[in-house]
């Protein structure tokens, strides 16, 4: 179970695909991230757009092509699990080293960087895998502004034995002799930490000093002008046509759908299916927001009955998945078929969408949508605008700030497709969401007021299926029992359940059962992910 699953994925012309996004390639200095498999890969490139520089990232082996005409201020190779001394690893190619730009190599990268330009890399006594401190030896410019001695995270078991010709050693660690190596003239660096991860509380800084002092790039990308530039490509991309876009609620669609209102206006119609699954308030909160606040066309389907029909009896989470998405499709189509020359539909694919269909070699056409916007008829032929195909979830973040999207909605914590479908255990009543609609108000409310919303990834509650015995007042109750679910994450892929203070769980006990009729019990859950999933169902 993932965010990826959910209704069938979409697949639309080619051509117009990436036209609405604006063009890094149209002068904007670009960082470029070579991918050699690191968990942390995709962590490098959010970091330097965090230093307001366009990054491109790409696999190691993609062909120059790809950046023919872009301003590409240098270039870093990243960390990736193999030993460069092995038959078959991944090298960087040729056209790296003959570009002349500055290259920074990360763990991997670095041994890389020793191993193609004449230095050796063997396996390291012991694995060197945590914290650790370097030492630095000189003054280079990617340690300008820190102290000498810093704490990085390290994750190797290979290490440099001899520099290549022309590299100094520029700082040492207890197990790494040479824990950083720089040849100040070509502007090659190499690490064997990783800035990128925040167990090396300055590598920012590190990354900092590579990206403005040795490559030259000056900071200029930012959320102003990634609008200005997006609402005219999108012009130039639509021109008089029509478009339409799936609200859910959710971040992306509500962004994507913003900005293309600011380059089309009344062009855009926005589609919101409320499918009744949506948590306390939040569908007269699309509505308000984006026909009062923004003044856009939006046709609400009031779907409620159609999607609790398709669900009756259905206790299999599977089942209740495809359901939910072929209901969505039939009724996204109906309701597009009946906006005459509609000819573009907008969605919210983000950067790392579309890292993972390339790199999965599926193609730039098969849009993996986290929208259940999906699964549309083969003569339902659409050019997508995607908006925001070059950025990542917080940098769509700024700019839905930036665009006036209210703070909840552009906070919003992810939030599932299916909906409240797959936090009711079992089978799916109208009854039972309203109880569970009760319960993760008080959730929402509570995480609110103690000031951790935006500290927790996610937090919820869940009604389970089962019925518990107790008392209030002089009285024997029987009632669900709801659990609260709320956990950290940087991504979805791994979850730890959150800590939250005994005070602030008692008091949503205390509510839950007090305010909601037909609960009487109230558990927390404390399973990590994995072996658990965030979701229950
Ligand atoms: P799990 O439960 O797999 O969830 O740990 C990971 C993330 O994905 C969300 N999720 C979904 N999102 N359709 C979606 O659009 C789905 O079917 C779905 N299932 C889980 C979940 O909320 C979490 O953020």
């Amino acid at each position: 179970m993932d965010a990826t699953q959910g209704p069938p994925t979409l697949t639309t012309e080619e051509s117009p695909a990436t036209a609405s996004a604006p063009d890094p390639a149209k002068g904007h200095q670009t960082i470029v991230v070579l991918d050699f498999g690191s968990q942390f890969s995709m962590l490098i490139a959010r970091r330097v757009r965090e230093l307001n520089t366009y990054c491109e990232f790409l696999p190691f082996d993609a062909s120059p092509d790809r950046l023919l005409g872009q301003d590409v201020k240098g270039i870093i190779l990243s960390g990736g699990p193999n030993s460069v001394y092995e038959e078959g690893a991944p090298l960087a190619p040729e056209w790296v080293w003959e570009s002349g730009l500055p290259v920074l190599g990360i763990c991997y990268g670095m041994q890389l960087m020793a191993h193609q330009l004449g230095g050796v890399v063997g396996p390291g006594r012991e694995r060197e895998y945590g914290p650790a401190t370097v030492w630095s030896d000189g003054n280079f410019p990617l340690f300008e502004g820190l102290p000498p001695d810093i704490d990085v995270w390290m994750s190797h078991g290979d290490r440099l034995e001899k520099l290549p010709p022309g590299f100094a050693a520029a700082a040492h660690s207890d197990n790494s002799p040479i824990a950083v190596m720089a040849d100040r003239s070509r502007g090659y660096y190499g690490l064997q930490f990783h800035p990128e991860v925040a167990h090396t509380p300055r590598g920012k800084e590190v990354l900092a000093n590579f990206v403005h002092r040795v490559c030259g790039a000056d900071g200029s990308w930012n959320a102003g002008n990634f609008i200005e530039e997006a609402v005219e490509a999108i012009r130039a991309q639509v021109g008089d046509g029509r478009v339409i876009c799936g609200l859910s609620g959710g971040v992306d669609s509500a962004v994507a759908a913003a900005i293309v209102h600011r380059a089309i206006g009344d062009q855009l119609t926005c589609i919101f299916v409320d499918n009744g699954l949506l948590r306390a308030g939040e569908a007269e909160e699309v509505v308000e927001t984006f026909t009062r606040n923004m003044q856009m066309n939006l046709v609400h389907v009031e779907a409620e009955d159609e999607f609790l029909a398709a669900l009756a009896e259905v206790t299999n989470p599977e089942t209740k998945r495809i359901r939910i998405g072929n209901t969505f499709v039939r009724l996204f189509e109906r309701e597009a078929r009946s906006i005459t020359d509609a000819r573009f539909l907008c969605q919210g694919t983000l950067y790392p969408d579309v890292i993972e269909s390339a790199s999965h070699g599926k193609g730039a056409a098969k849009i993996k949508t986290h929208h259940n916007v999906g699964g549309l008829p083969p003569d339902m032929k659409f050019g997508l605008v995607e908006p925001l195909r070059y950025l990542f979830k917080d940098e769509v973040r700024r700019i839905g700030e930036a665009l006036g999207l209210p703070e909840e909605m552009v906070w919003r914590h992810p939030f599932p497709g299916p909906g409240l479908a797959i936090r009711v255990l079992g089978e799916v009543t109208k009854e039972k969401l309203d109880i569970l609609r009760g319960a993760d108000l008080i959730v929402m409310d509570e995480i609110r007021k103690a000031g951790l919303y935006r500290d927790i990834w996610q937090s919820f509650a869940v009604l389970t299926n089962s019925q518990t015995v107790g008392v209030m007042g002089d009285f024997r109750t029987y009632g669900y029992a709801v659990a609260i679910r709320a956990v950290v994450a940087d991504d979805a892929m791994t979850a730890d359940w959150a800590r939250l203070p005994h005070e602030l769980l008692a008091r949503m006990s205390n509510r839950i059962v007090n305010e909601v009729h037909g609960v009487n019990r109230v558990v927390y859950d404390i399973t990590p992910k994995p072996p658990g999933t965030i979701e229950w169902e």
